[in-house]
């Protein structure tokens, strides 16, 4: 059924919610999307927002839906800006094609591997960089943690292990500016595209060094897979890794912190049981999706959420808004790590569903989290500079100043 089949007073309703969506500026959902997807959701769950240049899916049912139906709902953007400043990735990839890179790399971010391998060398990153600054008493530990751990664990999962973890968050950076250029900036194409080279010469470099001595990392899983990935795909894909999987838990390591220094009933929980820092992770991860929208693309005329799309309309899948859908989450907006349900789709969903996602929980709700409550005692947020969130494609904090007792 489309909305033309609804009763006048609901088509009135609709038509006020389309000039609504019309009305939409970018600043806004920059700045706090979230009452925007309410009314989105509430009156036009599949809207035509001409200042994103899509229509942005806000509701939950039709964002799991899309998932379950890849061959209508392309990951494949045609004149994607992805593919222009990284080539040809996974994530823009559908069926075999797609599932062929992906199990190459999967073997380096299994949960057991992630477990045994990884975690012991996350936990000590994470006490070496508390160490430079537990004495001072004070830090912001959004640039002084949270981007340097998501730094260099992930130098470490890649296989790159000796680039400078700042190159690594300026190319991720570029990188995501480059994705987003949609203002067409020369500058912000030459930044890119300087990033996309040095990440060239960096994945070559550990890919003659991998070829000989093959080791637990995303590369050298590539390279030695059963189907093996080309030295290109691999340069590809690395870019998408590291524009993907480096703010996002960097992201919701401040949104967590910051939700549990602003909480301190959910802080107390947390702190007289250190596993349910996992649930904080998940929480944090449904109140403030890092990855707040991601593209799709019809490949034939759809109806979704009562809305008919003609082939080829780029959709905006807005995670941040499902996460928040009040169909599937009680009081939607409050922070509450006793909600229990697990039916958050921070991660995405169907085959593209997010590859890092036990690494990004051991970083952040088994590593970065505890560790963090645990050594900084007295941990609060200063009284001088309040926090700062900020964005809508990507979502999260953009500074985060707290002080301890030294
Ligand atoms: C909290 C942290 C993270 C969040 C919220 C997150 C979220 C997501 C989401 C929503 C997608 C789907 C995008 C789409 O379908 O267009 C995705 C895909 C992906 N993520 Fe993550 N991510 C996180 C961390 C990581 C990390 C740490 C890595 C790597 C170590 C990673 C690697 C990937 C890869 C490779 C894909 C593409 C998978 C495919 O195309 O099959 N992510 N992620």
């Amino acid at each position: 059924m489309t909305r033309t089949a609804e009763t006048a007073e609901s088509a009135e309703t609709a038509d006020t919610a389309e000039d609504y969506a019309s009305t939409i500026q970018l600043r806004d959902l920059w700045e706090d999307p979230y009452p925007i997807y309410r009314r989105l959701r509430r009156h036009q769950p599949v809207a035509w927002v001409p200042a994103a240049n899509r229509y942005l899916v806000t509701r939950h049912k039709d964002v799991v839906h899309l998932e379950r139906h890849p061959e209508i709902f392309s990951a494949a953007e045609q004149e994607s800006l992805m593919i222009r400043v990284m080539g040809l990735t996974m994530l823009r990839k559908d069926g075999p094609a797609h599932l062929r890179e992906r199990k190459a790399a999967e073997p380096a971010l299994r949960p057991r591997i992630v477990k045994q391998h990884w975690m012991p060398a996350f936990q000590r990153i994470a006490d070496e960089l508390i160490d430079g600054f537990q004495e001072r008493g004070e830090a912001d530990l959004f640039s002084e943690f949270a981007g340097p751990m998501a730094a260099r664990c992930l130098a470490l999962v890649l296989g790159l292990p000796e680039v400078d973890p700042a190159d690594l968050q300026t190319w991720s950076q570029a990188l995501m500016d480059g994705t987003g250029n949609y203002a067409d900036d020369p500058v912000v194409w030459q930044r890119s595209e300087t990033a996309a080279h040095a990440i060239d010469e960096a994945v070559d470099t550990a890919i003659g060094r991998l070829r000989a001595h093959p080791d637990a990392s995303v590369i050298s899983a590539m390279l030695h897979a059963a189907d093996p990935l080309t030295p290109e795909e691999i340069r590809g894909n690395l870019k998408m890794f590291i524009g993907g999987g480096l703010n996002e838990p960097r992201d919701l390591a401040g949104v967590a912190t910051y939700a549990l220094l602003s909480h301190p009933g959910q802080r107390a929980l947390a702190e007289a049981d250190p596993a349910r820092f996992r649930d904080v992770f998940e929480e944090a991860a449904r109140w403030v999706a890092p990855i707040g929208m991601y593209p799709r693309q019809t490949t034939t005329e759809v109806e979704l959420g009562g809305t008919l799309l003609p082939a080829g309309a780029r959709l905006g899948v807005v995670l941040g808004s499902a996460n928040r859908d009040e169909d599937v989450f009680a009081d939607p907006d409050a922070f509450d790590i006793d909600r229990g349900e697990r039916s958050h789709v921070a991660f995405g969903g169907g085959p593209h569903f997010c590859l890092g996602s036990w690494a990004a929980r051991a970083q952040v709700g088994q590593v970065s989290l505890p560790t963090l409550f645990r050594r900084l005692k007295g941990l609060r947020l200063s009284d001088t500079e309040p926090v700062r969130l900020g964005g809508w494609v990507f979502r999260g904090t953009l500074n985060l100043p707290v002080r301890w007792e030294p």
